[in-house]
């Protein structure tokens, strides 16, 4: 056994909106890692966090009233609620404000300043002179200077997606205030990643993880590595050591987290936090989503070899998320809230780990539909896997009680055994849709099994033969419910005590897999896994639909106002159809003779598929008198009748009035 543990990190959420389906694709494959190597036999340690810091918190803050540190408090008790319901469970979940990370930040930053990796340099900042402040990252907007599309101040969010600088965004304007903010001249500090262009080309070619990752990387530290400003002029943040009007910049101290909650974790544990993060060949494996690649494959192991730390030894990161073929946003309404849209719907966390970890490869981009999501649980977890077991215990438990003596077949073993041997691999390859992919091929297996021997025809004619096959089949089930538990812990720990284990499952090995089934009588089995029915996955379509619908709406251009001069412009009587007649060769138009007072008006008008024309003569109308006479079919109209709605209701004033009459 290794003498460090696995530390195995996420990503670290802002504190700044509820949990979404885009964090989960980090989180459980993360969680299921950590499951897996653990029955595998691994000591691991997970550890993740929330990210307090940065601009859009504070901006949020200021929004709502409130501090930036009440807003962090809020929704790190919700990600740490929500995981929690997730079955993602970490070691430790601490918060980047709290003194631990502050603390180590200062000695990891004043540790990069000594050893000369850090310089000041003039720079032109944003500055509004409404505001009276400076106007870090999100606290500005602008346009992108590379590709020319609207940005934010360090990032370029809607275009090529660069990293903006600290004075590169064109036509500067205050987020707060919307002023046009002005540049001017502030000292800031530098990290000269420049200097480490060669180690990291060296250190990404043994850096294990994903290729997405490491290949993206390679990319960047072959071209030109730019220095990184790594101070803002905030309140909210670490202060940068030295100089109190300056904090580091979020992408400083949120990685510093990591190492902050492993102390955490070591202090409650009575463990060491150095066994994880000093030294060479450290056990760091961060799983991120993949648009964070560059910071934590170039920055931060810059950063930590800087500072004399060992460095991650695997990133792992995620492909990113479609909802419904569309690009993942939340202000477009492409979202699906974990709590709201999901859990808080009834469904089961094992459903959507499932769908996350076995619908698409892990470095992919991942497509997510409600019609999806419930094919794949219908087919696969409740067609395949969860009628292999449940046929397994109801024919044991009909026909023997529970489980019938006798030995498990080699050939049975052999499988089992081949499968772990397999999945493991592939767990230890990242590749987790792989991994799932297998042990349902194990469970398929198990279903073409129990169909050959058709052991319920076996009861009548050859008991000890069903008794063979029955052992069988409960041995499979013991070792796909194992292997299963990472993938859904919850279900796999039922299906556990159906088996008549009273251990807890995560305290097992694999090789339980193998060990026999004690004979002997089993607790009645029950439907573990059931179907979602097509009016379930309506309603879940329908409440994203609708929310997409209610924003778009939101965006549409409203008509545009006009004053009261113009709409005197808009000259209406009331009216009188004299007679009415259908166009020639027109379905819909008819030719209509109407008085308005001393004048009478030939009007074409469009409803002839609502309003026959005898029934129209002698009908009170509304008409606008000032329309610009037209030709329509070649026939003179001089005027427009009103009427609302689909149907063409003519409108006419609702107590009688002499024809003519001017409407005001
Ligand atoms: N909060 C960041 C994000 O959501 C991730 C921070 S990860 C860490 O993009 F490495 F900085 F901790
Ligand atoms: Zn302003």
């Amino acid at each position: 056994m290794n003498s460090r543990p696995l530390l195995v990190t996420c990503g670290l959420p802002y504190t700044n909106g509820p949990c979404h389906l885009g964090h989960l694709r980090t989180y459980v494959p993360a969680d299921f890692y950590v499951r897996f190597m653990r029955r595998k036999g691994e000591e691991v340690v997970f550890i993740c966090g929330s990210d307090n810091h940065g601009t859009p918190i504070v901006v949020s803050a200021e929004k709502e009233g409130t501090t930036p540190r009440q807003i962090s408090e809020r929704y790190h008790t919700h990600f740490s609620d929500t995981f929690t319901k997730m079955q993602v469970h970490f070691d430790h979940f601490g918060m980047t404000d709290d003194p631990t990370t502050h603390a180590r930040t200062k000695h990891l930053v004043s540790r990069l300043i000594d050893r000369g990796y850090v310089y000041p340099k003039i720079i032109q900042q944003a500055y509004c002179t409404k505001c009276q402040k400076f106007l870090p990252d999100r606290y500005l907007e602008g346009i992108c200077p590379h590709c020319k599309k609207p940005a934010r101040g360090d990032e370029c969010d809607q275009g090529c997606g660069k990293h903006l600088e600290p004075g590169e965004i064109l036509e500067p304007t205050c987020k707060i205030c919307g002023n046009r903010a002005e540049y001017r001249e502030q000292e800031h500090f530098f990290f000269k990643l420049s200097g480490f262009q060669d180690w990291l080309r060296e250190y990404l070619g043994k850096l294990k993880g994903t290729d997405n990752a490491i290949n993206y990387a390679l990319g960047w530290v072959n071209e030109d590595l730019h220095d990184w400003c790594i101070t803002r002029t905030l309140e909210w943040g670490v202060k940068f050591p030295g100089h109190d009007d300056l904090v580091v910049y979020v992408w400083v101290d949120a990685p510093i987290g990591y190492i902050g909650f492993t102390e955490e974790w070591a202090a409650k544990t009575g463990r060491d936090w150095k066994d994880c993060w000093c030294g060479e060949n450290t056990r760091v494996t961060h799983f991120i989503g993949q648009d964070i690649t560059y910071h934590h494959c170039v920055f931060w192991p810059a950063m930590l070899h800087g500072a004399g730390y060992g460095t991650p030894y695997a990133v792992v990161a995620s492909g990113m998320l479609k909802i419904d073929d569309h690009k993942f946003s939340k202000s477009r309404g492409y979202v699906v809230w974990t709590n709201e849209d999901y859990l808080d719907q009834g469904l089961p966390a094992d459903y959507l780990r499932y769908y996350l970890l076995s619908y698409t490869s892990h470095t992919k981009e991942m497509n997510f539909s409600w019609q999806l999501f419930q094919e794949r649980i219908n087919n696969e977890v409740v067609n395949n896997l969860g009628n292999f077991i449940y046929r397994s215990l109801h024919l044991s438990q009909k026909q023997f009680g529970g489980v019938p003596e006798g030995a498990v077949e080699q050939e049975i073993l052999d499988r089992i055994n081949e499968a772990i041997g397999q999945v493991t691999g592939l767990v230890e390859a990242y590749d987790f849709k792989g991994a799932v992919d297998a042990i349902l091929v194990l469970s398929a297996w198990g279903n073409t099994y129990i169909q050959s021997k058709e052991p319920w025809k076996l009861a009548k004619t050859d008991q000890a033969a069903m008794a063979q096959v029955m052992r069988n089949c409960l041995q499979l089930a013991k070792a796909l419910t194992l292997l299963i538990e990472p993938v859904m812990p919850e279900r796999a720990g039922l299906i556990w005590s159906q088996l008549g284990q009273d251990s807890l499952i995560a305290n097992n090995g694999f090789s339980a897999g193998l060990e026999p089934l004690s004979p002997g009588p089993l607790p009645a089995p029950s439907i573990v896994f059931s179907k979602i029915d097509d009016k379930m996955t309506q309603e879940l379509d329908k409440r994203l639909r609708d929310r997409i619908d209610a924003l778009d709406a939101e965006k549409k251009p409203k008509t545009p106002e006009i004053s009261i001069e113009e709409f005197a412009k808009v000259e209406m009587k009331t009216g009188k159809i004299l007679s009415a007649e259908q166009v020639p060769k027109s379905a819909k138009l008819l030719k209509l003779q109407v008085s308005i007072g001393d004048e009478v008006r030939q009007i074409v008008s469009g409803i002839a598929q609502f309003h026959k024309p005898e029934e129209l003569v002698g009908k009170d109308v509304v008409v606008c008198t000032n329309l610009k006479p037209a030709k329509i079919f070649g026939i003179e109209s001089n005027g427009m009748i009103l009427a609302a709605g689909d149907n063409a209701s003519l409108l006419r004033p609702e107590t009688p009035v002499p024809s003519g009459t001017k409407i005001r």
